[in-house]
């Protein structure tokens, strides 16, 4: 029913009901109506119920009021989270949490205080409600000290009416707008303070130019309290998030170095082992050194498009195309055109098409560098390369008959060769396992499994 109605039915139903009464008593009393008498009755009741219900409804509609108000506070509050939940940006975030946190409880300023590791002050200073000109005004953020210093150490919310009147107030610096009224909550993270949130002058939010300003209250601090645990979800996640994406670029660099290393510097490597032999040619036999030199530029050139395909598209080039057998096989050739050494090659049981490209790729690169270390450091007379199939996972065994690696080579190696090893060992969730043999000379066994998990 419309409330128009409800109030004036509250009026009209108890004065038609009292003068029905009168009439029927001064019948059955008097046997005739007393006109003048129900009239005055009639017209003392209608004011008092005029009177009962102006104020019943004034304290309804103030409720009501109130209601929707705190509905409109809730509903602003969901938002929000939404809206801050949806940000991964850390400095997007803070300035969202501040700017929604002013809108929640109708704040003319807001400032959010972002506690350094020690907790000892702020290491960042987000404010909202000025310019960027006033905030150049007012100078350097605030160092933790008065109210501030209070609200760090006690870590509790708080509502000051007054600032300035407030025991541990310190004075607001020059060019600072005048700010009274403030209500402040610390932003927790797993019971831990990360950082303060204060809000300053309370608007009327339907009148916001009016200078009248109105009080915070606890309500206001009940939604700031919610809207704190989820603002330190959002700036948790946001830092997680940034986290992941430095680690990501730290993965990056290594992974361009260990390319660089398995790849063109390799190529240069050998450039210049055939450069070395070619200089104790050139006298004796300048044909062959010709030809030799020939070959270290064709070489060079191979290097200088490989290095360009991988800026291009930044992946190893090296291997690109190869299934597994081919390489492994293209890998014994070039060892036994480049050394004397015997290479002896055994496969048994693999099927090439069953091993992915990256995997393919990786393999061989970690054949490669084994290969190019006895080559640099065994001063082996044999070789042998064994691949195969078993129990469900891809084996890769190269032994040397050389001298043979020793432990702290093994653990702290100036080289990359070794750690690129283990690391590509690991990305294909293999097991690497390299060392001296019993009867001499080094060995490297890789198992990865066939089927990625
Ligand atoms: N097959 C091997 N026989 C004997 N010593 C080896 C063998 N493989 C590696 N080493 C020793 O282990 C060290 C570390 O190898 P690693 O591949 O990490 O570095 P590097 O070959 O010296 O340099 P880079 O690979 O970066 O060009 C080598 O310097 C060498 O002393
Ligand atoms: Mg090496």
């Amino acid at each position: 029913m419309n409330k128009q109605i409800l109030r004036w039915l509250t009026i009209v139903l108890p004065v038609i009901l009292l003068a029905i009464v009168l009439v029927v008593t001064d019948l059955i009393v008097f046997g005739e109506i007393h006109y003048l008498e129900i009239i005055i009755s009639v017209v003392l009741i209608a004011i008092g119920a005029v009177v009962f219900s102006n104020w019943v409804f004034a304290q309804l509609d103030a409720r009501e009021f109130e209601i929707r108000k705190r509905a409109a506070q809730l509903e602003a509050l969901n938002l929000s989270g939404l809206s801050l939940i949806t940000e991964l940006d850390l400095g997007v975030v803070l300035q969202k949490v501040v700017d929604l946190s002013r809108e929640l409880v109708s704040a003319r300023y807001g400032a959010l205080g972002v506690l350094n590791d020690q907790a000892t002050g702020y290491q960042q200073f987000i404010t909202s409600g000025i310019t960027k000109e006033q905030r150049a005004e007012i100078g350097a953020p605030p160092q933790g000290r008065g109210l501030f210093r209070y609200l760090i150490d006690e870590g509790k919310p708080l509502i000051v009416e007054d600032i300035s009147k407030h025991e541990h107030s310190y004075g607001f610096p020059e060019n600072h707008p005048v700010m009274r009224s403030m209500i402040a909550v610390p932003i927790k993270n797993k019971g831990k303070v990360i950082g303060n949130l204060y809000l300053t002058e309370k608007i009327d939010p339907w009148n916001p130019h009016s200078d009248e300003l109105l009080k915070f209250d606890e309500e206001d601090l009940r939604i700031l309290e919610l809207f704190a645990t989820q603002s330190a979800i959002a700036i948790e996640n946001a830092r997680l998030y940034r986290h992941v994406q430095q680690l990501a670029v730290l993965e990056e660099r290594q992974r361009f170095g260990m390319d660089l290393h398995d790849g063109v510097i390799q190529s240069i490597y050998a450039v210049g082992l055939m450069l070395e032999s070619i200089a104790h040619q050139v006298d004796r036999q300048p044909e062959l050194a010709k030809q030799g030199i020939e070959d270290s530029i064709e070489s060079l050139n191979t290097a200088i498009r490989d290095i360009r395909n991988y800026i291009l598209d930044l992946r190893p080039q090296h291997f690109q195309g190869r299934n597994i057998v081919q390489g492994v096989e293209e890998l014994a050739r070039a060892l036994r055109a480049n050394t004397f050494m015997d290479v002896y090659v055994e496969i048994t049981d693999v099927d090439s098409d069953a091993i992915g490209p990256e995997k393919t790729v990786e393999v061989l690169h970690i054949a490669q560098e084994a290969l190019q270390n006895i080559q640099k450091h065994a001063q082996a007379s044999e070789v042998s390369i064994a691949l195969r199939s078993q129990n469900g996972n891809l084996m890769l065994e190269i032994l040397d008959n050389g001298i043979s690696i020793k432990p702290q080579q093994l653990r702290r190696s100036l080289g990359n060769g070794l750690m690129n090893m283990q690391e590509r060992a690991s990305s294909l969730n293999g097991e690497i396992i390299i060392g001296p043999k019993l009867e001499g000379g080094t060995e490297v066994r890789l198992t990865i499994p066939l089927q990625d998990q």
